[in-house]
């Protein structure tokens, strides 16, 4: 076993770090006014860090998942609306399509989504159908050489920045899951309009919006996969998108504990710094710990993909985890800080509301443990 990552690894890593760097500076800014992050984004796409995964013939940069850990997590230290916006482009949507789409959709959508010319969104999410993905109520009805669409989606990240959708609904609703299709959609589609930006607890700067589809027209060569893949293909997709926001919870985790540590060495109470207390010291050891054991979670289950073996297990285990750990984390730095940890200038606060939504969206941390459980019964 080897714990030791390649040059190439630790480069992106670096630049991963470096480019989040710049991000700190009107973090606190974007948060406050839920303010898209364009520049960051454009920047982010020039870095290669929007299609990172996706194979080189098609314009992405072809490098492996522990590398998109390690990416992911660098970035959501500072700035996890960055990384969600990244991480559902890459993992969710160009994966989806690069793993089960044709030649034709791969050479159509892949280098604009890879090099971030256009932006991707993935639509599972329903007013009554969240957790419970197999009871989408938007259809997909077969009108021969084309699908018409109607319905509703909800909490849709890069949903109005995004012009790709990748929309699950239902065509054969006799069949239940058996009967619902993944359909790539241009946003520029008549007939699907975009509801307003839902004002969020945190990644405020990530743009998550409802969108409507009324009789939209998709060509049937838009399907991914046979007639009825659809919710196995979503199933099998978001494996791979729970590894990205299991990185981010570990790291917005790493990034909360970074700051209460450099904090607790320059605070003082009772005559000493506060790291000097054991009960701050505990606690930090404690958060060091909880970090190192998501990071391992995190990169075996990429590991296990890269390595082409089954990782759905290892995907919900680090999502579980890594998100309920960084909810943790997050209330400890908060309270190391004491009455600092509670306004926004010295972060933690936005970190802890950053950290709420990796235990709800891609599956709550419930859902994992339904995976989970089932996985260890059946085995
Ligand atoms: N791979 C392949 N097939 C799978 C699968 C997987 N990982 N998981 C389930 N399936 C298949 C099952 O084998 C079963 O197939 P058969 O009927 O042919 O046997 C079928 O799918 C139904 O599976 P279940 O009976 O297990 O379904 P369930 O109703 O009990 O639900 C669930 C399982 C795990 C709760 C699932 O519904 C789920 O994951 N829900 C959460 C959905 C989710 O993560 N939503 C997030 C939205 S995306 C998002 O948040 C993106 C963003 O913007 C940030």
């Amino acid at each position: 076993m080897n714990f030791e990552f390649t040059e190439e690894q630790e480069m992106i890593r670096q630049a991963a770090r470096d480019f989040a760097k710049k991000l700190e500076a009107d973090v606190i800014e974007r948060d406050t006014n839920a303010q898209y992050p364009t520049a960051h984004v454009k920047e982010m796409s020039e870095l290669g860090f929007m299609g990172m995964m996706v194979p080189p013939e098609y314009g992405g940069g072809g490098m492996d998942t522990v590398s998109y850990v390690l990416a992911i997590e660098e970035i959501s230290k500072i700035d996890s609306s960055l990384a969600v916006i990244m991480s559902v482009n890459n993992s969710l949507v160009c994966y989806g399509i690069e793993k089960f789409g044709t030649e034709e959709q791969k050479q159509k959508y892949l280098p604009d989504l890879a090099s971030g010319a256009k932006i991707g969104a993935f639509l599972l999410s329903e007013p009554e159908a969240g957790s419970d993905a197999t009871h989408q109520r938007t259809t997909a009805e077969d009108k021969g050489d084309h699908y018409l669409i109607n319905g509703t989606k909800n909490w849709i990240t890069n949903g109005d920045s995004g012009s790709v959708y990748l929309v699950i609904a239902q065509t054969h609703p006799e069949k239940k899951h058996h009967g619902i299709n993944a359909l790539i959609v241009d946003k520029d589609t008549p007939g699907i309009s975009v509801g307003p930006h839902e004002d969020k607890m945190g990644m405020r700067s990530s743009d998550t919006h409802s969108v409507m589809f009324t009789d939209v027209k998709v060509p049937k060569e838009n399907r991914i996969g046979d007639d009825g893949f659809g919710f196995k293909f979503a199933m099998k997709t978001l494996e791979g998108g729970r590894i990205g926001i299991a990185s981010q919870a570990l790291g917005i985790a790493a990034g909360a504990y970074e700051r209460a540590l450099q904090y607790s060495k320059e605070r003082k109470a009772f005559g000493k710094l506060i790291s000097e207390h054991q009960s701050i010291a505990f606690r930090l050891a404690d958060m060091y710990v909880k970090i190192e054991n998501a990071r391992n979670l995190c990169l075996k289950a990429a590991w296990l993909k890269d390595q082409g073996k089954p990782y759905g297990l290892a995907s919900a285990m680090a999502k579980q985890y890594s998100a309920d750990m960084a909810m943790e984390v997050t209330t400890d730095a908060v309270q190391i800080h004491g009455g600092y940890g509670y306004v926004k200038e010295y972060h933690v606060e936005r970190l802890m509301r950053e950290a709420k939504l990796t235990q709800i969206y891609e599956g709550t941390s419930e859902v994992q443990k339904i995976v989970i459980s089932r996985s260890i019964l059946r085995d």
